[in-house]
């Protein structure tokens, strides 16, 4: 295409810092906005706030584009193969509600629905995590990613996985997350596989960009929505790490299918999936 893919790039890097900018002076409130799918799936007025600003901005300057944004977002809008801006103005809602700095905005580009451009900031503690496809991933536009050449990643033991409960909390996608959770943990008796830690960040594509950087190995969860993991997926991408779906069996997952597996870069990747894979204790519905 023609589409000049450095100057989207930095047009969303200073959409991001603006939009850091009010993040950072906002009072995290949900009055007002209040909870969707329940009392643990927050909204807050920044995050609608902070979606207009985006999504007028972007408009403005890319009429062309398509937009999806998790505040503006209605059952049944698909993602197509145009050009899409797809947007989280706040990821990690519930740790911003809850002063805690594991937040971000995440701004993506789809284009022929592959993640194309990524820019993920953190104002609380100024990251900037962006990639366009094929040109590399950088950490505040001057480190490439990973930040160091990764080691191999040998066997699930070895491995710090990122998990997330999302807003499940029942019923069959609860119970696949929690007994994996508890499988993937669990002492072997045989010496078998057991991760060496999990983590969870409250943010998917903080995350993804961890991952990415080499912070951690693994980031598996179903129920992320397209914005929480579009930008995200392109630093993956090209720090060398791989995304796979969070059910066993699929390698080549779909950016709405709302479930995702990422690895890390580094020798061994295709093992560590099937040894994941191998833990998964029944299939999510979600997607
Ligand atoms: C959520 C966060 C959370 C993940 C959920 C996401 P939000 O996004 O990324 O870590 O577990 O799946 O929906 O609601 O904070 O934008």
């Amino acid at each position: 295409s023609n589409l000049d893919l450095q100057e989207i790039h930095d047009f969303m890097i200073s959409i991001a810092k603006k939009a850091g900018e009010m993040i950072m002076s906002a009072k995290p409130t949900t009055e007002g906005a209040g909870s969707k799918v329940n009392s643990v799936d927050l909204v807050t007025e920044t995050d609608r706030v902070v979606e207009t600003l985006v999504s007028t901005s972007l408009r403005q300057k890319y009429p062309s584009f398509a937009f999806m944004g998790e505040e503006t977002y209605k059952p049944g809008d698909r993602l197509t193969t145009e050009p899409t801006f797809i947007v989280d103005p706040i990821d990690g809602t519930t740790n911003f509600v809850h002063h805690n700095s594991s937040v971000c905005i995440s701004l993506g580009l789809s284009i022929s629905m592959i993640p194309t451009i990524g820019v993920i900031y953190n104002p609380f503690t100024s990251m900037l995590y962006t990639a366009i496809r094929s040109q590399g991933a950088y950490l505040n536009q001057t480190h490439k990613l990973p930040l160091t050449p990764p080691t191999p990643l040998g066997t699930l033991n070895n491995c710090l996985v990122a998990i997330e409960w999302g807003s499940d909390r029942s019923g069959n996608d609860f119970a696949v997350k929690s007994n994996t959770f508890a499988k993937l943990s669990a002492a072997k008796e045989d010496g078998g596989a057991m991760v060496a830690g999990l983590r969870t960040y409250g943010s998917a594509a903080l995350n993804i960009c961890l991952t990415a950087s080499g912070g951690l190995d693994v980031y598996w969860e179903a129920g992320p929505w397209p914005w929480d993991v579009c930008a995200a997926w392109v630093v993956l991408k090209e720090a060398g790490g791989m995304m796979v779906d969070a059910n066993p069996g699929n390698w080549e997952p779909r950016i709405d299918e709302r479930r995702y597996m990422a690895v890390r870069g580094g020798e061994g990747q295709e093992e560590v999936v099937e040894e994941f894979w191998a833990c998964v204790q029944g299939r999510f519905k979600v997607g």
